[in-house]
């Protein structure tokens, strides 16, 4: 074995969850509905018909899930809380049975010396805020902050490193823009709204952190860096409206404290005039940044492409995943570099990078073979090493995910997991990717230089 692939003593090896893909229970023990069981179960939302009613059923096997952990060597595990099961109504009376279930997780996972790392916001908003409005609620950067105090003082002793949201982006342009996510909107004069209530809301937990929390805080982004199909002006305008949208929009209010010039084209007569005020609560010191890394995106001008007036251009010389999206591991680099290049120096970690390949419902065997998901993940743990080299701050990398699971409205189909899940029999079996991914943790980064 070669150590030419070698990580920095004191990087983090980790993989990923969230609440709603793999908890199952939704109701249980006392929780409110969350905006994602109402969308999974209005019709036509879902691919087949899925729902997170059983998912994983984590909530009830979490023990033997943590187990699963052990056999990779984890030494972190990114999950996110179901607020609706800590605040039935997500304001006010506390509902101890759903507080109580991520405690003794989080105690599950220190006694198999698996660090937890808490995620407040993955999507899930209580039903029940919803009714007020939801994110286009100016209040809902103080029912955010009231939620995660809540967490912070139930649950800090325990856990080193808490994040506020994952991918706002996808709140914005699934949620409320494209209808794709819950709560299913499609509509322009919501969209740079609720991005903007989701900074104020982000930041508004950090100040909460401040008062309450001890260790680390910071938010997660995804990142999908844009290239210019070409050296025209127009195209290379369209790769600045691009990543303006998916990139600036969220990172630069909660960084530089502004927005960047692009979105008031992106969203023409939908671009608020926001108080100047607000910044002061977006910007606040985060102690990390997690980004999520998925894909690339090569763009060109597309006048009928509303709102960005630009396009993606296939890349067919590349391959691509179950989901469609280009590997393109030279982004990971390029997304590192130009993040600190943008907003400074700071510790950053890879919150979320995986694949969805196709797997067989029913995984025959010990040991589920999957060529294409090592491929992606060994060429991307190679490239987050070239990062390191060039000087990122990298601290960690989370693989997505763990295991299979609902990948929200495209359903159980589409699989990220390291281990398969037969969703007919809860059955677990780890893909060869595990395997790899275990021997990658226990040689440091070693096992990337095997042939
Ligand atoms: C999300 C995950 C999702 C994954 C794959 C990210 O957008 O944070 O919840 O399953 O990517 O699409």
């Amino acid at each position: 074995m070669t150590q030419r692939y070698r990580f920095p003593d004191g990087f983090l090896w980790g993989a990923a969850t969230s609440a709603y893909q793999i908890e199952g229970s939704p109701l249980a023990d006392g929780a409110g509905p969350s905006i994602w069981q109402r969308y999974a179960h209005t019709p036509g939302m879902m691919a087949n018909g899925d729902n997170g009613d059983v998912a994983c059923d984590h909530y009830r096997r979490y023990r033997d899930d943590v187990q699963l952990m052990r056999a990779l060597g984890l030494q972190s595990y990114r999950f996110s809380v179901n607020w609706a099961r800590v605040l039935p109504e997500g304001t006010g009376r506390v509902n101890a049975k759903g507080l109580d279930f991520y405690s003794r997780l989080v105690d599950e996972l220190l006694e198999n010396g698996i660090t937890p790392n808490v995620t407040l916001f993955h999507w899930d908003l209580p039903a029940a805020l919803d009714d007020r409005g939801g994110w286009l609620n100016r209040d809902s950067a103080h029912w955010f902050a009231e939620y995660a105090a809540t967490m912070f003082k139930a649950l800090d002793d325990r856990v080193p490193w808490w994040s506020t949201l994952n991918e706002p982006w996808v709140v914005v342009d699934g949620g409320y823009l494209h209808g794709t996510a819950a709560p299913g909107h499609r509509n322009l004069y919501e969209a740079p709204l609720v991005a903007h209530n989701l900074m104020r809301a982000s930041g508004a937990g950090i100040q909460a952190y401040r008062a309450h929390g001890k260790h680390a805080i910071g938010v997660v982004f995804n990142i999908e860096p844009k290239y210019a199909a070409s050296e025209r002006a127009e195209d290379l305008a369209a790769t600045r409206r691009a990543n303006a949208y998916m990139n600036q929009q969220f990172a630069d209010p909660a960084l530089l404290g502004s927005y960047p010039a692009e979105l008031a084209e992106v969203y023409g007569d939908a671009w608020p005039d926001f108080p100047a005020d607000d910044f002061k609560l977006t910007k606040q010191p985060v102690d990390f940044v997690g980004l999520n890394y998925y894909t690339r995106a090569v763009v060109r001008h597309d006048a009928g492409a509303l709102p960005l007036r630009a396009a993606p251009v296939p890349q067919p010389q590349h391959t691509r995943t179950e989901t469609g999206w280009e590997v393109y591991e030279q982004g990971l680099v390029d997304m590192l570099t130009g993040f600190r290049e943008r907003y400074g120096d700071m510790p950053l970690y890879i919150t979320e990078n995986g694949s969805a390949f196709y797997d067989p419902s029913t995984a025959e065997g010990e040991v589920l073979e999957d060529p294409l998901r090592m491929d992606y993940l060994r060429k991307h743990l190679q490239a987050a090493h070239r990062a390191i080299e060039a000087g990122v701050n990298l601290k960690g990398y989370y693989a997505w995910s763990l295991m299979d699971n609902l990948e929200w409205s495209l359903g159980f189909a589409k699989r990220f997991g390291l281990y398969h899940v037969d969703f007919a029999t809860q059955k677990r079996t780890p893909k060869a990717t595990a395997k790899f991914y275990a021997r990658v943790i226990e040689s440091h980064g070693g096992a990337l230089g095997e042939p």
